[in-house]
């Protein structure tokens, strides 16, 4: 009995000091409790698009999106803060680059056209050649690639540390001290929020087609007709037939079997392996992640490696030049040959005209992706 009452009187005391020590006014304060805005993907992600997979353990809040926002528009990511990830990626261009390879530190040149970056919390792989999966392994390629920002992680954390306005925004997004695997989750949170959603074309989707002109009409038919012959005479007839990779709402299939990752027949002699380079099988060497046709009209050149400068090389490419030698060329567009849909000079404005449709100027415009420094 007496043993056991020691024994509680112990543990009292123990429990008092130890309390007592807490609140010693020498130690490090304890954190501001923190406590964060989550935002509804509904505000977001328009009822067209459907909800897309977000990542369940990154949840979209005010603070997380924020502070993405000013690392992306922040040179300080990069070695001798002279480049920030939108100095690859710009608002007016939909978030790509008007240049066929963008300029890094050093003047140093990427080896690839710098993509459009919007709808991505639909895609479910990235880069030209698929090879990243999430968002937020992504963003530490172009921090650390010596062409591109050439950052070493452990310094960048310490340079975020040195920087009060990081200490406070990481503080108030994720109640840490600035560090890398929260950088990663906070601009996976401001690219997700990146949305296209105010295009004509969007507006059109999927039936209100009399928005459209006749002329862009017509080049929606060319652009979801099939390319097949007249099973009379013999002739081709119909559409350019764009719709098999480019189709859907997002103007992008993500169907694997048609053009989620293609080869659309740009090149007889194959010199970047792409999707292949990743997986070393030979039947994917020369294919490329599909992209999105929203804003084509403002990302100019176009193609991996910005080969084609305007809209009108784009659409003679599909008309009469596609390499029906290329190794692994999609079979939606091998199915066309030899005898090539050679569209006259009518159809060719027709079918650029809807693609101009696809132009969307209130997110080029949406002040939720400016830079948040000016
Ligand atoms: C020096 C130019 C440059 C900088 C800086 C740069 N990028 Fe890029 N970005 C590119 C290029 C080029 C590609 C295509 C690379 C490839 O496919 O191999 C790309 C592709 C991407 C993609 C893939 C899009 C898709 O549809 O698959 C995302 C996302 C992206 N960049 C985000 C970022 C972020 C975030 C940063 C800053 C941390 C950044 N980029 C910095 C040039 C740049
Ligand atoms: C078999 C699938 C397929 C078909 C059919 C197809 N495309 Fe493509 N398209 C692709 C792929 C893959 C790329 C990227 C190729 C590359 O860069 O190597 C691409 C790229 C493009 C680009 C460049 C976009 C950019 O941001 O660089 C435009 C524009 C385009 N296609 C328009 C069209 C039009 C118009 C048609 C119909 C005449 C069409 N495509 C038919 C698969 C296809």
């Amino acid at each position: 009995m007496k043993k056991g009452f020691s024994g509680l009187f112990i543990i009292i005391v123990v429990a008092v000091l130890f309390n007592s020590c807490r609140k010693d006014p020498s130690l490090p304060e304890e954190k501001t409790p923190y406590s964060v805005t989550y935002i509804n993907p509904r505000s977001i992600f328009p009822e067209k698009y459907g909800m897309p997979a977000l990542p369940a353990d990154n949840p979209l809040t005010e603070e997380g999106v924020y502070l993405g926002r000013m690392l992306f528009y922040d040179p300080v990511l990069s070695i001798d803060s002279t480049v920030s990830c939108a100095g690859c990626h710009a608002q007016q261009n939909a978030f790509s680059d008007p240049k066929p390879y963008s300029t890094g530190v050093f003047g140093l040149t990427t080896n690839r056209n710098a993509q459009p970056l919007f709808n991505l919390a639909y895609s479910r792989v990235f880069f030209w050649d698929g090879r990243q999966k999430t968002l937020r392994e992504l963003a530490l390629e172009p921090i650390q690639a010596h062409n591109e920002m050439a950052m070493t992680l452990p310094y960048l954390r310490k340079r975020l540390a040195s920087i009060p306005r990081y200490r406070d925004a990481f503080n108030k997004a994720f109640g840490s001290e600035p560090d890398v695997f929260n950088m990663t989750l906070a601009l996976e949170q401001f690219l997700l929020t990146i949305v296209s959603k105010d295009s004509r074309f969007t507006q059109m989707w999927p039936g209100n087609f009399n928005i459209l002109t006749q002329e862009e009409k017509t080049g929606l038919q060319l652009f979801n007709g099939l390319v097949d012959e007249d099973p009379v005479t013999g002739a081709l007839r119909g559409g350019a037939d764009c719709f098999h990779c480019h189709g859907s709402v997002f103007a992008q299939a993500n169907n694997p079997n048609f053009g989620g990752i293609a080869n659309n027949g740009l090149d007889a002699v194959i010199t970047d392996k792409g999707f292949g380079g990743i997986t070393g099988k030979s039947t994917d060497i020369g294919t490329f992640k599909t992209p999105s046709l929203l804003n084509v009209g403002l990302t100019a050149p176009y193609m991996h490696d910005g080969r084609f400068a305007t809209l009108d090389e784009v659409i003679d490419h599909y008309s009469d030049q596609i390499k029906f030698s290329s190794p692994n060329l999609n079979p939606q567009i091998k199915v066309h040959g030899p005898k090539q849909r050679l569209l006259t000079t009518q159809e060719k404005a027709a079918l650029k005209a809807f693609l101009l449709t696809m132009t969307d100027t209130v997110f080029t415009n949406n002040p939720a992706y400016k830079n948040p420094f000016k």
